[in-house]
Protein backbone atom coordinates (compact mmCIF):
# COMPACT_ATOMS: atom_id res chain seq x y z
CA UNK A 1 0.00 0.00 0.00
CA UNK A 2 1.18 3.62 -0.57
CA UNK A 3 1.62 5.99 2.19
CA UNK A 4 2.23 9.79 1.76
CA UNK A 5 3.88 11.52 4.61
CA UNK A 6 3.63 15.44 5.04
CA UNK A 7 3.90 17.26 8.55
CA UNK A 8 5.29 20.84 8.69
CA UNK A 9 7.47 22.25 11.14
CA UNK A 10 8.90 18.48 11.66
CA UNK A 11 11.87 17.29 10.28
CA UNK A 12 10.63 13.97 7.98
CA UNK A 13 13.60 12.18 7.82
CA UNK A 14 13.73 10.52 11.00
CA UNK A 15 9.95 10.04 11.18
CA UNK A 16 10.34 8.49 7.53
CA UNK A 17 12.94 6.59 8.95
CA UNK A 18 10.96 5.16 11.55
CA UNK A 19 8.16 4.35 9.71
CA UNK A 20 9.55 2.59 7.19
CA UNK A 21 11.12 0.31 9.78
CA UNK A 22 8.06 -0.21 11.20
CA UNK A 23 6.56 -0.95 7.70
CA UNK A 24 8.59 -2.46 5.44
CA UNK A 25 6.08 -4.13 2.88
CA UNK A 26 4.66 -0.40 2.69
CA UNK A 27 6.01 2.14 0.09
CA UNK A 28 6.10 5.55 2.08
CA UNK A 29 6.68 8.39 0.26
CA UNK A 30 7.40 12.15 1.41
CA UNK A 31 4.95 14.29 -0.69
CA UNK A 32 6.69 15.89 -2.99
CA UNK A 33 4.74 19.47 -3.30
CA UNK A 34 6.81 20.99 -6.64
CA UNK A 35 6.06 17.92 -8.64
CA UNK A 36 2.59 16.75 -8.09
CA UNK A 37 3.19 13.65 -10.64
CA UNK A 38 5.69 12.03 -8.98
CA UNK A 39 3.85 11.31 -5.77
CA UNK A 40 2.20 7.69 -5.98
CA UNK A 41 -1.37 7.71 -5.62
CA UNK A 42 -1.54 7.04 -1.68
CA UNK A 43 -4.45 5.15 -0.18
CA UNK A 44 -3.42 6.62 3.67
CA UNK A 45 -1.45 9.73 4.78
CA UNK A 46 0.78 10.73 7.94
CA UNK A 47 -0.15 14.69 8.32
CA UNK A 48 0.34 17.33 10.33
CA UNK A 49 -0.76 20.59 9.49
CA UNK A 50 -0.48 19.65 5.37
CA UNK A 51 -0.93 22.91 2.99
CA UNK A 52 -4.39 22.49 1.21
CA UNK A 53 -3.08 21.53 -2.07
CA UNK A 54 -1.94 18.16 -0.26
CA UNK A 55 -5.12 17.30 -0.55
CA UNK A 56 -6.28 18.96 -3.46
CA UNK A 57 -3.92 16.68 -5.22
CA UNK A 58 -4.85 13.47 -3.68
CA UNK A 59 -8.40 13.07 -3.49
CA UNK A 60 -8.28 9.29 -3.39
CA UNK A 61 -6.77 9.60 0.17
CA UNK A 62 -9.12 7.16 2.35
CA UNK A 63 -7.26 7.23 5.86
CA UNK A 64 -5.35 10.45 7.24
CA UNK A 65 -3.54 9.80 10.53
CA UNK A 66 -2.70 13.01 12.24
CA UNK A 67 0.61 13.55 14.06
CA UNK A 68 -1.07 15.44 17.42
CA UNK A 69 -4.05 14.87 19.36
CA UNK A 70 -5.66 18.14 18.19
CA UNK A 71 -7.74 18.21 14.95
CA UNK A 72 -8.50 21.52 13.96
CA UNK A 73 -5.88 22.65 11.99
CA UNK A 74 -6.67 19.54 9.40
CA UNK A 75 -10.51 20.02 9.72
CA UNK A 76 -10.42 23.53 8.33
CA UNK A 77 -9.36 22.18 5.51
CA UNK A 78 -11.34 21.08 2.45
CA UNK A 79 -10.56 17.42 2.87
CA UNK A 80 -11.03 14.15 0.50
CA UNK A 81 -14.54 13.24 1.01
CA UNK A 82 -13.48 9.63 1.16
CA UNK A 83 -10.65 10.30 3.91
CA UNK A 84 -11.37 9.56 7.71
CA UNK A 85 -9.34 11.01 10.27
CA UNK A 86 -7.81 9.41 13.14
CA UNK A 87 -5.96 11.47 15.66
CA UNK A 88 -3.42 10.58 18.12
CA UNK A 89 -4.60 9.43 21.63
CA UNK A 90 -2.44 10.42 24.08
CA UNK A 91 0.86 8.63 22.97
CA UNK A 92 3.01 9.41 25.48
CA UNK A 93 0.83 13.28 25.77
CA UNK A 94 -1.68 12.70 28.76
CA UNK A 95 1.97 12.15 31.52
CA UNK A 96 3.36 15.47 30.14
CA UNK A 97 0.53 17.43 30.03
CA UNK A 98 -0.18 16.27 33.50
CA UNK A 99 3.16 16.76 34.73
CA UNK A 100 2.46 20.27 33.19
CA UNK A 101 -0.78 21.31 34.41
CA UNK A 102 0.57 19.96 37.84
CA UNK A 103 3.77 22.53 38.14
CA UNK A 104 1.47 25.14 37.15
CA UNK A 105 -1.28 24.80 39.53
CA UNK A 106 1.17 24.23 42.19
CA UNK A 107 3.36 26.69 41.22
CA UNK A 108 1.06 29.23 41.67
CA UNK A 109 -0.93 27.77 44.74
CA UNK A 110 2.06 27.25 47.20
CA UNK A 111 3.51 30.96 45.70
CA UNK A 112 6.92 29.52 45.02
CA UNK A 113 7.39 32.66 42.53
CA UNK A 114 6.83 34.91 45.02
CA UNK A 115 9.15 32.78 47.67
CA UNK A 116 11.69 32.92 44.92
CA UNK A 117 11.08 36.36 44.34
CA UNK A 118 11.77 37.29 48.26
CA UNK A 119 14.76 35.03 48.29
CA UNK A 120 16.72 37.07 45.47
CA UNK A 121 15.54 40.49 47.18
CA UNK A 122 17.28 39.18 50.44
CA UNK A 123 14.22 38.33 52.64
CA UNK A 124 13.13 35.32 54.56
CA UNK A 125 9.53 35.38 54.33
CA UNK A 126 6.39 33.35 55.39
CA UNK A 127 3.33 33.37 53.43
CA UNK A 128 0.31 31.82 55.18
CA UNK A 129 -0.88 28.43 53.25
CA UNK A 130 -3.53 28.54 51.35
CA UNK A 131 -6.45 26.37 52.21
CA UNK A 132 -6.07 23.54 49.99
CA UNK A 133 -9.56 22.30 50.73
CA UNK A 134 -11.16 25.66 49.11
CA UNK A 135 -8.73 25.60 46.24
CA UNK A 136 -10.80 23.99 43.39
CA UNK A 137 -9.43 23.27 40.12
CA UNK A 138 -11.71 23.27 37.33
CA UNK A 139 -10.65 20.67 34.47
CA UNK A 140 -12.89 21.95 30.86
CA UNK A 141 -12.42 18.88 28.46
CA UNK A 142 -12.26 15.43 30.05
CA UNK A 143 -11.16 13.80 27.69
CA UNK A 144 -7.85 12.08 27.52
CA UNK A 145 -5.80 14.33 28.44
CA UNK A 146 -8.26 16.38 30.75
CA UNK A 147 -9.01 13.38 32.43
CA UNK A 148 -5.45 12.32 33.59
CA UNK A 149 -4.26 16.03 34.53
CA UNK A 150 -7.76 16.27 36.71
CA UNK A 151 -6.32 12.74 38.30
CA UNK A 152 -3.16 13.92 38.59
CA UNK A 153 -4.18 16.79 40.67
CA UNK A 154 -6.58 14.33 42.61
CA UNK A 155 -3.56 12.75 44.00
CA UNK A 156 -2.02 16.69 45.29
CA UNK A 157 -5.77 16.59 47.15
CA UNK A 158 -6.49 19.79 45.16
CA UNK A 159 -10.57 19.15 44.71
CA UNK A 160 -11.41 18.93 41.33
CA UNK A 161 -14.13 19.52 39.15
CA UNK A 162 -14.71 18.72 35.30
CA UNK A 163 -16.56 20.11 32.17
CA UNK A 164 -17.62 18.38 29.21
CA UNK A 165 -19.77 18.54 26.16
CA UNK A 166 -21.80 15.06 27.37
CA UNK A 167 -22.76 14.48 31.12
CA UNK A 168 -20.38 12.59 33.11
CA UNK A 169 -20.10 10.71 36.36
CA UNK A 170 -16.22 10.50 37.46
CA UNK A 171 -15.03 9.17 40.90
CA UNK A 172 -14.24 12.15 42.82
CA UNK A 173 -14.79 14.61 40.29
CA UNK A 174 -17.55 17.38 40.61
CA UNK A 175 -18.48 16.91 37.13
CA UNK A 176 -21.02 19.84 34.60
CA UNK A 177 -21.53 19.34 31.31
CA UNK A 178 -22.98 21.32 28.68
CA UNK A 179 -23.22 25.14 28.13
CA UNK A 180 -25.86 25.62 30.75
CA UNK A 181 -23.68 24.34 33.30
CA UNK A 182 -20.40 26.40 32.36
CA UNK A 183 -21.45 29.51 34.81
CA UNK A 184 -21.85 27.09 37.86
CA UNK A 185 -18.59 25.23 36.86
CA UNK A 186 -16.43 28.68 36.54
CA UNK A 187 -18.06 29.96 39.31
CA UNK A 188 -16.58 26.54 41.74
CA UNK A 189 -12.65 27.38 40.33
CA UNK A 190 -10.13 28.76 41.82
CA UNK A 191 -8.45 27.53 39.15
CA UNK A 192 -9.66 26.43 35.68
CA UNK A 193 -7.40 24.39 33.33
CA UNK A 194 -8.65 24.42 29.58
CA UNK A 195 -8.25 21.04 27.68
CA UNK A 196 -10.70 21.47 25.26
CA UNK A 197 -10.52 20.91 21.73
CA UNK A 198 -10.57 23.48 19.38
CA UNK A 199 -14.44 23.40 17.60
CA UNK A 200 -16.89 26.35 16.26
CA UNK A 201 -18.43 25.60 19.88
CA UNK A 202 -15.37 26.07 21.97
CA UNK A 203 -13.38 28.80 19.83
CA UNK A 204 -13.07 31.87 21.99
CA UNK A 205 -14.79 30.19 25.31
CA UNK A 206 -11.99 32.13 27.55
CA UNK A 207 -13.97 35.12 26.76
CA UNK A 208 -14.89 38.57 29.18
CA UNK A 209 -18.33 37.06 29.57
CA UNK A 210 -17.19 33.21 30.95
CA UNK A 211 -14.37 34.41 33.24
CA UNK A 212 -16.68 36.73 35.11
CA UNK A 213 -17.75 33.76 36.67
CA UNK A 214 -14.94 33.11 37.98
CA UNK A 215 -14.57 33.71 41.53
CA UNK A 216 -12.36 37.22 41.95
CA UNK A 217 -8.24 36.60 42.21
CA UNK A 218 -8.67 32.58 39.74
CA UNK A 219 -5.86 31.60 38.29
CA UNK A 220 -6.04 30.30 34.56
CA UNK A 221 -4.07 27.72 32.49
CA UNK A 222 -4.63 27.56 29.01
CA UNK A 223 -2.74 24.84 27.30
CA UNK A 224 -5.21 23.71 24.42
CA UNK A 225 -5.33 26.46 21.52
CA UNK A 226 -4.59 29.63 21.24
CA UNK A 227 -7.72 30.54 19.72
CA UNK A 228 -9.80 29.27 22.63
CA UNK A 229 -8.76 32.55 24.57
CA UNK A 230 -9.44 36.21 23.99
CA UNK A 231 -6.01 37.86 24.23
CA UNK A 232 -7.64 41.68 25.50
CA UNK A 233 -10.15 40.14 27.63
CA UNK A 234 -7.37 38.49 29.58
CA UNK A 235 -5.46 41.21 29.44
CA UNK A 236 -8.37 43.30 30.65
CA UNK A 237 -9.26 40.76 33.42
CA UNK A 238 -5.56 40.74 34.82
CA UNK A 239 -5.59 44.31 35.14
CA UNK A 240 -8.58 44.91 37.05
CA UNK A 241 -7.76 41.84 39.23
CA UNK A 242 -10.28 39.65 38.21
CA UNK A 243 -7.93 36.64 37.37
CA UNK A 244 -4.86 36.86 39.19
CA UNK A 245 -2.95 35.28 37.24
CA UNK A 246 -2.23 32.86 33.76
CA UNK A 247 -0.38 30.75 32.41
CA UNK A 248 -0.19 30.06 28.66
CA UNK A 249 1.44 28.01 26.47
CA UNK A 250 -0.82 28.00 23.37
CA UNK A 251 -1.23 31.31 21.21
CA UNK A 252 -3.38 32.25 18.61
CA UNK A 253 -0.38 33.13 16.62
CA UNK A 254 2.65 30.96 16.85
CA UNK A 255 4.91 31.60 17.58
CA UNK A 256 4.10 34.40 20.13
CA UNK A 257 5.02 37.77 18.25
CA UNK A 258 8.36 39.05 20.61
CA UNK A 259 6.46 42.17 21.42
CA UNK A 260 3.14 40.54 22.26
CA UNK A 261 2.30 41.62 25.79
CA UNK A 262 2.01 38.58 27.12
CA UNK A 263 5.31 37.89 26.43
CA UNK A 264 6.54 40.32 29.57
CA UNK A 265 3.46 40.38 31.42
CA UNK A 266 4.42 40.15 35.26
CA UNK A 267 0.86 38.00 35.77
CA UNK A 268 1.92 35.61 32.86
CA UNK A 269 3.97 32.63 32.39
CA UNK A 270 4.36 31.61 28.53
CA UNK A 271 5.91 28.44 27.59
CA UNK A 272 6.04 27.72 23.29
CA UNK A 273 3.19 24.98 22.98
CA UNK A 274 5.60 22.73 25.11
CA UNK A 275 3.07 21.35 27.41
CA UNK A 276 2.86 18.02 25.51
CA UNK A 277 5.16 17.60 22.59
CA UNK A 278 4.39 14.90 20.08
CA UNK A 279 6.89 11.94 20.72
CA UNK A 280 8.11 10.66 17.75
CA UNK A 281 8.62 6.43 18.97
CA UNK A 282 5.27 6.37 20.37
CA UNK A 283 3.98 8.04 18.13
CA UNK A 284 5.05 5.49 14.92
CA UNK A 285 4.13 2.96 17.30
CA UNK A 286 0.53 4.12 17.60
CA UNK A 287 -0.04 5.18 14.29
CA UNK A 288 1.52 1.73 12.83
CA UNK A 289 -0.73 -0.36 14.84
CA UNK A 290 -3.77 1.32 13.94
CA UNK A 291 -2.70 1.19 10.65
CA UNK A 292 -2.16 -2.52 10.44
CA UNK A 293 -5.46 -2.65 11.94
CA UNK A 294 -7.13 -0.85 9.38
CA UNK A 295 -5.24 -2.93 6.72
CA UNK A 296 -6.53 -6.07 8.52
CA UNK A 297 -10.07 -4.47 7.53
CA UNK A 298 -10.90 -2.38 10.63
CA UNK A 299 -12.96 0.45 9.75
CA UNK A 300 -11.51 3.46 10.49
CA UNK A 301 -14.44 4.58 12.32
CA UNK A 302 -14.04 1.54 14.76
CA UNK A 303 -10.05 2.43 15.20
CA UNK A 304 -9.33 4.69 18.29
CA UNK A 305 -9.35 8.70 17.89
CA UNK A 306 -11.30 8.32 14.46
CA UNK A 307 -12.64 11.83 14.65
CA UNK A 308 -15.62 12.94 14.06
CA UNK A 309 -15.66 15.43 11.48
CA UNK A 310 -19.13 16.73 11.91
CA UNK A 311 -18.64 17.37 15.73
CA UNK A 312 -15.25 18.61 15.45
CA UNK A 313 -13.18 16.37 17.81
P1 LIG B 1 -10.40 14.55 23.64
O1 LIG B 1 -10.00 13.24 24.22
O2 LIG B 1 -11.13 14.55 22.35
O3 LIG B 1 -11.30 15.28 24.73
C1 LIG B 1 -12.03 16.43 24.46
C2 LIG B 1 -12.89 16.80 25.66
O4 LIG B 1 -13.46 18.09 25.42
C3 LIG B 1 -14.05 15.82 25.88
O5 LIG B 1 -14.24 15.60 27.25
C4 LIG B 1 -15.23 16.58 25.30
O6 LIG B 1 -16.50 16.27 25.89
C5 LIG B 1 -14.86 18.02 25.63
N1 LIG B 1 -15.56 18.95 24.74
C6 LIG B 1 -15.51 19.05 23.40
N2 LIG B 1 -16.32 20.02 22.96
C7 LIG B 1 -16.92 20.54 24.05
C8 LIG B 1 -17.87 21.57 24.26
N3 LIG B 1 -18.40 22.25 23.24
N4 LIG B 1 -18.26 21.85 25.53
C9 LIG B 1 -17.76 21.13 26.57
N5 LIG B 1 -16.85 20.16 26.45
C10 LIG B 1 -16.42 19.87 25.20
O7 LIG B 1 -9.15 15.49 23.45
P2 LIG B 1 -7.70 15.40 24.17
O8 LIG B 1 -6.91 14.31 23.57
O9 LIG B 1 -7.92 15.37 25.64
O10 LIG B 1 -7.05 16.79 23.70
C11 LIG B 1 -7.65 18.03 23.99
C12 LIG B 1 -6.95 19.14 23.25
O11 LIG B 1 -5.68 19.41 23.84
C13 LIG B 1 -6.60 18.85 21.80
O12 LIG B 1 -7.72 19.01 20.96
C14 LIG B 1 -5.51 19.86 21.52
O13 LIG B 1 -6.07 21.06 21.02
C15 LIG B 1 -4.90 20.13 22.89
N6 LIG B 1 -3.50 19.68 22.97
C16 LIG B 1 -2.53 20.58 23.28
C17 LIG B 1 -1.22 20.16 23.39
C18 LIG B 1 -0.12 21.12 23.75
O14 LIG B 1 1.05 20.78 23.68
N7 LIG B 1 -0.43 22.31 24.21
C19 LIG B 1 -0.88 18.81 23.18
C20 LIG B 1 -1.89 17.93 22.85
C21 LIG B 1 -3.21 18.37 22.75
P3 LIG B 1 -17.14 14.81 25.80
O15 LIG B 1 -16.29 13.96 26.73
O16 LIG B 1 -18.50 14.99 26.28
O17 LIG B 1 -17.01 14.38 24.36
C1 LIG C 1 -0.51 19.43 20.01
O1 LIG C 1 -0.83 20.55 20.22
C2 LIG C 1 -1.45 18.39 19.65
O2 LIG C 1 -2.59 18.70 19.32
O3 LIG C 1 -1.04 17.22 19.68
Amino acid sequence: MNITFCATHINPKVWLAELRLALPEHHIALWNEQDPGSNPAAEAAIVWAPPQAFFDQQPQLQVGFNLGAGVDALLQKTLPVNMAVIRLDDAGMSVQMAEYVTQAVVRYFREFAELERDMRDGEWSFRRPRERSEFTVGVMGLGVLGLRVARALQHFEYPVAGWSRSAKSLDGITTFAGDKQLPDFMAACSAVVCLLPLTPDTRHILRRDTLMHLPVGAYLINVARGEHLVHADLLAMLDSGHVAGATLDVFSTEPLPSEHPFRSHTKIICTPHASARTLRSESVAQIVGKFKQWVAGTPATHLSGYVDAVRGY
